[in-house]
């Protein structure tokens, strides 16, 4: 969850960290740090809670030039948000800086009788003190000793005040990149920060040990072997990981969609039909199997959701959705015969990539529909099914899910024409209406100012709530979960026909309703729903095609999106909804990128 980086090089490593961390701030945000080696090879620590901002103004009075740091922002597991809480931490010798959760810290400290020699309540400390105690002047074998010794995830970057110059980094599960540039060597938890100075960079392999120094980057293996990372080139620049003129990434990452969809999209399409022959995804993997279970978290489950509410109609296979982190309790029936298909924004996920273990060790092939290539779930997958939404820096996810939806009607498409359920001529057509949602995307995107003038109600109600039927329901979970993450206000989601057996009781005077009537074989129930709602007080919203007038007198505010096939109506909504989450959190005056208590990749259990 936090973000790390770490620098030694000719530039002014106080800088270079900084602006890392501003990069990297989405992961976690509740407190900042930075240490350096100074002129006297002395390693300095400041660190505040807050903002990289405040870290910013309190490293103001930094005077002395360092070339060699690391620098973490947090976000809090273990212990408050206090400045003795925040990274980095030291310990005699050793400083360092820790994403994830040390489980046996306990044991540790125990072990290692730490207990009143700590000054923090974080597990991070506990792992410096052991590095601490086992340093012998050789910093590679003392991280060989200390590895076996920890029970979790980690990613480490270390400093050794006897080794100046040089960043000592390992990883288990928590992500690290890193890469040798003509400026240096860095590493950090997230390409973002690696972007400015270098498009190739290394996969940090798990269990392998990294030293930096200003003039090479080397890997080695636990026994001391060198060994060899995976180099990989990214896709994007520097200017699409920046707000480029937007108030907010959120907006830009909104306004992205249409593009982002023809990148995923169009060079997956070969006369016509999707085509996944450069990912390498065989049509074998498509025929065999006679369930699909879909595993993710979030956002990520909710374009999962509506993916079974298409699949499962079309294909004639159950088709399953769970939240990862219940998946690996739940004892899943899953066999040879399952296709799994797990789908991660960040491919770091630690639920999610757990339950994607899982399902590999029941025999089921994962499929995996992931933004960040080279992430540990695109590496862990059978296979891949890329989206190229390039970086999304907003915690609230907002092209990521269009993009993953797209995939995922894909999938279904190949699969449907592998499984004899759709001719070619139907598959094209299906195709041609996955490509029609993109001017339906860009009109919503038109009326941007006219949503926001529909929001103004909503921004002092303490709640809201979202209905709809089949896959509008789908859709609804998506809009409550974007709502309440940015602008704290509680919504939640109901199939519209559940509403009468039990939740309606909540509905009163002023109460709003956003009503999601898109699906023409149950639109007169659902209009049905929304007179329910109406007659007791509630303040609706309501979201039809263009064409549906049946209703016109109905709601108090009608967002019309464009007369799309019932299938297809998420993705204008999509940005409906994500539009109106904005709009709420921006006239409450949050802080939309980075709302409280929340962080962009989840990689704590
Ligand atoms: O990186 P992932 O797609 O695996 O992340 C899953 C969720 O943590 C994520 O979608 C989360 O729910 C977002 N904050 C929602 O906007």
């Amino acid at each position: 969850m936090c973000g790390i980086i770490g620098y030694t090089g000719p530039l002014q490593a106080k800088d270079v960290l900084l602006n890392g961390l501003s990069q990297l701030e989405y992961r976690g945000y509740d407190s900042a740090g930075i240490a350096y080696f100074g002129p006297e090879t002395d390693v300095h620590v400041v660190k505040t809670t807050g903002k990289v901002a405040q870290l910013r103004e309190l490293c103001k009075s930094v005077r002395e030039e360092s070339h060699c740091g690391i620098g973490h922002t947090r976000w809090a597991t273990h212990g408050g948000v206090t400045v003795e809480n925040a990274h980095p931490h030291q310990a005699g010798k050793v400083t360092l800086i820790h994403n994830g959760i040390i489980e046996n810290y306990h044991q540790l400290t125990v072990d290692f009788q730490l207990e009143g020699k700590l000054i923090s309540q974080t597990d991070s400390e506990v792992a410096a003190r052991v590095l601490d105690a086992i340093y012998d002047g050789d910093p590679l074998a003392s991280i060989r000793r200390l590895i076996p010794l920890l029970e979790g995830s980690y990613g480490f970057c270390i400093l050794f005040s006897d080794h100046p110059g040089e960043i000592y980094a390992v990883r288990n599960v928590s992500p690290l990149v890193a890469a040798y540039t003509h400026s240096g060597s860095i590493i950090a938890s997230d390409l973002t920060a690696l972007i400015p100075y270098t498009k190739k960079y290394a996969v940090v392999p798990e269990n392998k040990i990294v030293r930096l120094t200003p003039y090479r980057m080397e890997f080695y293996e636990m026994d001391g072997q060198p060994a060899r990372p995976e180099f990989l080139e990214v896709n994007w620049d520097t200017d699409a990981a920046m707000k480029n003129g937007f108030p907010h990434f959120m907006l830009k990452e909104i306004h992205e969609q249409p593009e982002a969809l023809k990148n995923t999209i169009l060079p997956r399409l070969s006369r016509g039909l999707p085509d996944f022959g450069e990912d390498k995804i065989p049509d074998a993997l498509f025929a065999r199997c006679s369930q699909i279970r879909i595993v993710a978290c979030g956002t990520a489950m909710h374009a999962g959701m509506v993916a079974r509410a298409v699949m499962e109609p079309l294909l004639r296979i159950p088709v399953l959705v769970s939240v990862a982190s219940e998946f690996r309790y739940e004892d899943p029936l899953v066999s040879e015969e399952t296709l799994t298909i797990v789908i991660s924004q960040s491919g770091e996920t630690i639920d999610t990539l757990a339950a994607l273990r899982l399902a590999k060790e029941l025999g089921s092939r994962v499929l995996s529909v992931v933004n960040v290539k080279g992430s540990t779930i695109a590496r862990e997958s059978d296979f891949v099914l890329y989206t190229h939404a390039g970086p999304e820096i907003a915690v609230a996810s907002t092209k990521a899910y269009s993009v993953q939806l797209a995939a995922l009607y894909m999938i279904a498409c190949r699969m449907a024409l592998v499984r004899g359920k759709m001719t070619e001529e139907e598959g094209a057509a299906f195709m041609k209406d996955l490509l029609d949602v993109i001017p339906a995307m860009e009109e919503m995107l038109r009326q941007s100012e006219e949503i926001k003038n529909i929001v103004r109600p909503l921004v002092d109600k303490p709640d809201a709530f979202f209905i709809g039927r089949n896959l509008d329901y789908a859709f609804s979970l998506e809009g409550a979960l974007k709502l309440k993450e940015i602008s704290y206000i509680h919504a939640d989601a109901y199939a519209a026909g559940e509403l009468k057996h039990g939740t309606i009781a909540l509905i009163a005077d002023q109460v709003p309703v956003i009503a999601l009537a898109t699906q023409d074989r149950v639109f007169s129930k659902m209009i049905s729903n929304v007179r329910e709602v109406k007659a007791r007080g509630a303040y609706v919203i309501l979201i039809t095609k263009n064409g549906a007038e049946a209703a016109a007198d109905l709601a108090d505010v009608r967002i019309r999106i464009p007369d799309l096939h019932d299938r297809f109506t998420v993705f204008p909504i999509a940005v409906v909804l994500q539009l109106i989450a904005y709009y709420a959190s921006l006239l409450k005056g949050l802080d939309v990128d980075q709302p409280r208590n929340l962080a962009k990749s989840v990689t704590v259990e």
